[in-house]
């Protein structure tokens, strides 16, 4: 069994994290990624209310394992609610990603409850380590989903290491036993994967969604806001999402102004999204998506990059 300081503080037989996905990670993904020896996290989108934060935690819960919940530090100001919610819920693991986290890394600590959050350059990582986080994740720019398009996983991760003294862990294009291996052998305690779970049956992925998910190669993806401003969520321009290409990013990447605008567009990608036209509406994900060619449980997805990976170390290490 790989034993880091991740799974130390968590009781984990897998230095894996299962990322909060907002649609995509529920109660039934993050069960599956626990089942089998990582830690799962449920995901929100940013105008969640506190009741589904409480509903999704208790269906966690009564699967048996432990899980974690991830929010959005810049949505937060406005629904607080979120976050009390997801105190209540006794969850093992609570990240808080994408603006300033630092307020509630402090409630965190005040509540025993382990926080994350991820992180996009080495500057961020040691703000992050001096508020006190228990976990850092190094979130590189090949990510699916949102975050900042600054470094790439690697020179982002030896940076962090280098640069703080909590563990870390590396997330962006980790999605084969090779991967976790790597970050590994660099020092990470562990990897937060996204995309090498998107098209696990436990998954809330729509299945058109995730046929795309399947054929999908690793240079599919972009880094847009077009989703983001079509359906006025107000994001901080900062933070692009990863997602697949399709005719709707091509019409719109780089008009985002006139998107912002035109009622028409946002109105088709609420139709596409409803009957679920891919070619209109989002798939976000990460470049690992090029390495996801089957739909299996997460369960396996996790105890295989965590067998494998030993494996690997193993070989490498005579
Ligand atoms: C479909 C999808 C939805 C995501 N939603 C969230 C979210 O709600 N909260 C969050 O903190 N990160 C979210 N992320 C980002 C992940 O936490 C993580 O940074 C990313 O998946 C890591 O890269 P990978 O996809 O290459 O594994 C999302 C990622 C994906 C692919």
């Amino acid at each position: 069994m790989l034993r880091t300081a991740l799974t130390d503080l968590l009781s984990l037989r897998a230095p894996i994290v299962g990322a909060p996905m907002a649609g995509v990670s529920g109660a039934d993904l993050a069960v599956a990624v626990s089942a089998g020896g990582g830690l799962g996290m449920l995901g929100f989108a940013s105008t969640a209310s506190g009741d589904a934060v409480r509903t999704e935690a208790s269906r966690a819960r009564s699967g048996g394992h432990h899980f974690g919940i991830g929010l959005m530090a810049w949505a937060l100001a406005d629904h607080p609610d979120q976050f009390d919610a997801a105190i209540e819920s006794g969850p093992a693991l609570v990240s808080v990603s994408f603006g300033d986290a630092s307020p509630w890394v402090e409630r965190l600590r005040d509540a025993g409850v382990p926080a994350a959050t991820q992180v996009a350059d080495v500057r961020e990582a040691k703000a992050a380590a001096d508020c006190g986080v228990s976990v850092l994740v190094a979130r590189g720019a090949e990510g699916g989903g949102h975050g900042r398009d600054a470094v790439g996983t690697l020179p982002l991760l030896q940076g962090v290491l280098d640069a703080v003294d909590v563990p870390v862990l590396a997330a962006g294009g980790i999605a084969t036993a090779r991967g976790l291996a790597a970050v590994l052998a660099a020092g990470a305690a562990g990897a937060w994967i996204g995309t090498a779970l998107l098209a696990c049956r436990e998954a809330a992925t729509p299945p058109a969604a995730r046929a795309r998910v399947l054929a999908a190669d690793e240079t599919d993806t972009v880094v847009t806001r077009v989703f983001d401003v079509a359906q006025g969520i107000p994001w901080p321009p900062a933070y692009g999402g990863r997602a697949l290409g399709n005719a709707f990013v091509r019409r719109w990447h780089g008009r985002e102004e006139l998107l912002a605008a035109d009622e028409d567009a946002a109105a088709e990608l609420g139709a596409a999204r409803d009957r679920g036209d891919y070619e209109v509406a989002y798939v976000y994900a990460g470049q690992a998506v090029g390495l996801v060619d089957r739909e299996r449980p997460a369960s396996a997805v996790v105890a295989e990059l965590a067998a494998g990976a030993e494996d690997l170390l193993r070989q490498w290490c005579g």
